[in-house]
């Protein structure tokens, strides 16, 4: 019998509550919601269950503030954290989110120690080193989810601009989350083709700028919170190719121990993630330019890092 899976999504706000939503549509197993305040992981748990014999997904779907009904998750997706407002950097956010994250690492890896723990809040590759340090988990079993997130929206523009479909952009993005990110121009095709051969290259520029802007362009329209629907399904994606063992090739933090000549930091590089949590990690080759600009957005974490007191 095929084994039923177990995900836990702490956090049960827009980010956490639209990953159940997506992992309950793709029945990637049963899901708990796990949150601070009372009644709204289960309100949201129990309006999703409900969800199921509409849409016919066949996924257990419950709430909680108790982590011992976490226990024995397969992969335990963080999400809890304070959302950024308008005005307000990722890094503002460092020091009250690394908080809430090493709170939730304790209890998560208390009940679930061979999960394998997807890190979605924010500034992310510093809370995926909470996370990573608080539990004591193996690097392969600590993952961020930003990369693909950043691709998302970078491929979302170049479709746009070239006026083709979605499925046919390959792009990939290294590097911290956001602003320090790194667009690989030789890994940006369409079909293979080289993306130059389509958009100009002010225009590729201004993408690249749009792309490194995109969480706070959504942060400035809704004024109350900041992007989820994009990020959710990112953070599924990644525990999908979990759960099936897919060993897809996707951007995501992992810690770097020598890859790309940078040590000591959660960063954005391409690895190939299934059963094993991060199963390798793939070092491409970087132009000069490149390979500067991912010193940097190394040295922007580290800084980060060092200013925690966990
Ligand atoms: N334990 C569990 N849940 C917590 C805790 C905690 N210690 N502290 C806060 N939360 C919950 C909040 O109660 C809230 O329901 O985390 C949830 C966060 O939800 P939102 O405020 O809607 O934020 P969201 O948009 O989901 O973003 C969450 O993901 O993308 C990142 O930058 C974003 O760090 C932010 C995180």
């Amino acid at each position: 019998m095929a084994k039923r899976y177990k995900i836990t999504i702490v956090g049960a706000g827009n980010v956490g509550a639209t990953a159940a939503h997506w992992a309950a549509s793709k029945e990637l197993g049963d899901i708990v919601l796990v949150d601070i305040l009372e009644g709204v992981p289960q309100g949201k748990a129990l309006d999703l269950l409900e969800a199921g014999p509409i849409e016919l997904f066949d996924s257990r779907v419950t709430g909680t503030n108790d982590y011992k009904d976490t226990a024995g998750s397969d992969v335990v997706v963080i999400t809890a954290g304070l959302a950024r407002k308008p005005g307000m950097s990722r890094d503002d956010l460092m020091k009250t989110n690394a908080g809430i994250v090493k709170s939730v690492t304790e209890q998560v890896a208390k009940h679930s120690p061979n999960a394998i723990l997807v890190v979605v809040s924010n500034p992310l590759d510093v809370m995926s080193y909470v996370a990573w340090k608080v539990s004591g988990f193996p690097r392969n079993r600590v993952v961020g989810m930003a990369g693909i997130l950043d691709t998302g929206r970078y491929r979302a523009f170049l479709a746009e601009a070239a006026g083709v479909s979605v499925r046919d952009i390959q792009a990939l993005v290294l590097g911290g989350h956001g602003d320090s990110m790194v667009p690989l121009a030789s890994c940006t095709t369409i079909s293979g083709i080289p993306v130059t051969q389509f958009i100009p290259a002010d225009k590729l520029a201004q993408i690249i700028q749009r792309t490194r802007d995109g969480g706070i362009e959504i942060v400035n329209l809704l004024k109350t919170g900041s992007a989820y629907y994009a990020p959710s399904a990112a953070a599924i994606q990644m525990v999908e190719a979990i759960l099936k063992d897919e060993k897809r090739v996707l951007p995501c933090a992992a810690w770097l121990d020598g890859e790309y000549g940078i040590s000591g930091v959660f960063l954005g590089v391409p690895v190939v993630l299934g059963a094993g949590g991060i199963e390798r990690i793939l070092e491409v080759p970087l132009t000069t330019e490149e390979r500067i600009a991912l010193q940097k957005s190394a040295g922007d974490v580290k800084a980060n890092i060092d200013k925690l007191e966990l």
